[in-house]
């Protein structure tokens, strides 16, 4: 599966820089900088609930402390995700898989959704995201982009969603990135901006795999990756980016 329906900027976390990374609010002001689609991470809670957070921890993003496979959903959300980016942010709650989506179909915006277990917590992970996913996808949304950096979690959704569409996150890309892109049948590669190699570049060109970058803030850095042949950014500020 190529897709050509993703847009050059996707928000990353939600849009991390303008409002407190992976919150209903983040989302919100992805939509209002001009996003059509957005980024965000999920992890399972101690009783198995999906939820949109990027750290194993939960202290630099919530007045709690702990690992998130540590805590139930019910404790979690009694916990402010938001003062910690900005008292004006108070309240927010770390939210679920299942309220974003909610609010992306009432938004109308597309998304790569990143698994991102707590370590050791991958295949039930990547089995509980892809499963959601299949069963309840908004009819009115693209198809979502499914990544991850963690092979595992990948394996577990491809088994568990054969229609998925899948992208693997290398932070450094390895020599045998594309058995894993054929094992997968991965659609694209997602890769870090700041450590891509031309030679990098060149072989996804030579495969004809699109090839997408994180964490994109300049503008210019932006520009050369799009003239390298950079299907999408990852950023955190979709508005300093929206004229590129
Ligand atoms: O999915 C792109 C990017 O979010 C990967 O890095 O650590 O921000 O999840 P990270
Ligand atoms: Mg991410």
């Amino acid at each position: 599966m190529t897709r050509s329906d993703l847009p050059r900027l996707i928000g990353h976390r939600g849009a991390a820089g303008l409002a407190p990374e992976n919150t209903m609010a983040a989302f919100r002001a992805a939509h209002a900088a001009g996003c059509r689609w957005v980024e965000f991470d999920c992890m399972l809670t101690r009783d198995g609930e999906i939820v949109v957070h990027h750290d194993d921890a939960i202290d630099r993003t919530t007045n709690g402390t702990g690992l998130m496979s540590d805590i139930d959903l019910a404790a979690l959300k009694t916990l402010d995700a938001g003062a910690w980016f900005d008292p004006a942010f108070a309240g927010q709650r770390v939210p679920t898989l299942a309220e974003i989506v909610a609010l992306l179909a009432e938004l109308g915006m597309g998304a790569n959704v990143e698994i991102k277990p707590v370590t050791g917590h991958e295949t039930e992970t990547g089995i509980a995201v892809a499963r959601f996913l299949t069963a309840s996808w908004p009819e009115n949304l693209p198809p979502p982009v499914v990544s991850s950096f963690s092979l595992a979690a990948l394996d577990a959704a491809r088994r568990e969603g054969p229609g998925l569409d899948i992208a693997i996150l290398w932070e450094d890309v390895p020599g045998d990135w594309h058995d894993h892109h054929i094992r997968l049948k991965a659609s694209a590669v997602h890769t870090d901006a700041a450590r891509v190699s031309d030679a990098s570049i060149a072989a996804f060109r030579d495969a004809d795999i699109p090839f997408r970058c994180y964490t994109v803030n300049d503008p210019d850095r932006a520009s050369a990756l799009f003239a390298k042949g950079c299907q999408s950014v990852f950023t955190d500020f979709p508005d300093r980016l929206a004229q590129v």
